[in-house]
This record gives structure tokens, sequence and C-alpha cells, in this order.
């Protein structure tokens, strides 16, 4: 890390404090990119991902990771729709609904691969990780935040969701991932090329859009400063606990 990037973390931490003004909107998603990168490159490689269990895994360790992402495109869909009555700015809204949109028709993309494969998904299924079902608590409830402003409520699912997890997915993760299904499960990387990747892509972007509004605005960037290290730190438990999950697994080169 240079001394530019590593002074502009410690930003971050005295406007979290309470201890300088806020940053103009721009320069704040910079400095929260610089975040995101400087806490997850201080993991080794293979606690970067969670992206796990896809590929040369034994049937029943393909298939729940199947029904996992499956449970995880809901999840992406519903939180957004959370969003969509919280959001004072129709643009975003517009954005939001989108993305609710491509998050269930990932859910049927992923859910026909699977029974393709001879897997079913249940109506009542709940992922095996209870690492992962946490994260995912984090951004239903913006952690049982009890604020009643809505752009708080807000800014905390977004920090979790779009800029923590999807925005981490696009630059990293999934760069790797994809790569990695192309060799070992081809009709699986056909389907994130032609259905998922570009999607994810806009909704990081959405992530980027939504920190954008914290323009100079001090107690929101708390908010979004507090809520990315929520996200991140639990993030980590989840790649560990998908490592046990996936024991079986090869993992991809990172
Ligand atoms: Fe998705
Ligand atoms: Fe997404």
């Amino acid at each position: 890390m240079n001394v530019e990037s590593k002074s502009k973390v410690d930003v971050l931490d005295e406007i979290a404090a309470g201890e300088r003004d806020a940053l103009p909107g721009a320069e704040f998603v910079d400095a929260m990119l610089e975040r995101r990168r400087a806490f997850w490159e201080s993991k080794p490689l293979l606690e970067r991902t969670h992206y796990r269990g896809f590929g040369e895994v034994s049937e029943e360790t393909a298939h729940e990771r199947l029904r996992i992402q499956c449970q995880a495109e809901l999840f992406a869909a519903q939180v957004p729709h959370q969003m969509l009555e919280l959001a004072p700015w129709t643009e975003i809204k517009a954005d939001l609904a989108r993305q609710v949109h491509d998050e269930y028709r990932h859910f049927k993309v992923v859910k026909a691969h699977l029974e393709s494969l001879g897997g079913e998904y249940p109506k009542d299924y709940l992922p095996p990780v209870k690492e992962w079902r946490e994260l995912q608590a984090i951004a239903y409830s913006a952690d049982m935040l009890q604020s009643p402003d809505h752009v708080t409520q807000l800014l905390a699912r977004s920090a979790v969701l779009q800029f923590g997890i999807e925005g981490w997915d696009v630059e990293f993760i999934h760069p790797h991932f994809m790569q990695h299904i192309e060799t070992h499960d081809p009709r699986l990387f056909e389907l994130f090329e032609t259905e998922i990747i570009n999607d994810e892509r806009f909704h990081s972007e959405i992530g980027e859009r939504i920190l954008k509004k914290c323009d100079r605005n001090r107690d929101m960037q708390r908010v979004a400063i507090t809520y990315l290290g929520k996200a991140m730190q639990q993030h980590h438990k989840v790649n560990l606990a998908f490592a046990d999950f996936a024991a079986d697994a090869r993992p991809f080169a990172v």
C-alpha cells in the first residue's frame, strides 16, 4: 500500500470518528474503493472469496453449491426490493428496480442449471453455512438498525450488498471464478457470461452511485464506512467457512 492510499483509508476513520469534515462524493467513493482493496489485500489469497465448490467436486457438493447460489440470487433480489421503498432518488429507484428483476432472473437461470444436473431447489431452502446467513442478515435488517431515517437504512444495506459484496465480486472474484469454471464447468461459465456478469457490474455501480450521494455529508459517510467494515469482517468469516464446506473442491487459482 502506498502512502497516499494509506492516508485515504485513515481519512475514513477520522470521518467516522467525527474528527474531520466529510469528503466530496467522488473522493469518498475512491477512498471507499481503496479501503475495500486494502482490507482484502491484507488477507491471504484463498481467504478472499466464497466462490468455492464449483466444478470438479462430488455431485453432492456441486448440487449444494448451486442451491447456495440460487438462494444468494434471491437474497440479492430481496435487499434492493427493500431499498426501492427507502430510496429518495428517482434515478436510483430505477436502478434498484432493474436489479430486483435481474436477480430473480439469475435465480431462474441457476435453478434451471441445477435441475438439468438432476438437483432440486426446495422452496424452504436455507444455505448450510451459518456465517453466510449471518452476513445476509446484516444486509436484510441493516444489523437491526433502529434509525427511522430511510436514507440511513438504505445506505447501510447498499454498503453491505452492492458495495461490500457485489463490488468485491466484480473487482476480484468474478475474473478468477470465470477463469476457473471456463475449464471446469463450461455450461455454468456460459450462463454467467451470457446472463449474469454484466448485470453484476451494473449492481456494483449502483453501490458506487449511492456512495456518491454521501457528498460532503458526515452522517451519511459514517453509516457507509461503518457498514462496509461490518460487511467485510463478516464476509471474511464467510470465506473461511466456505473453505470447510467445499473441502473437496479444487481451489481456483487466485
Ligand atoms: Fe445475481
Ligand atoms: Fe447482483
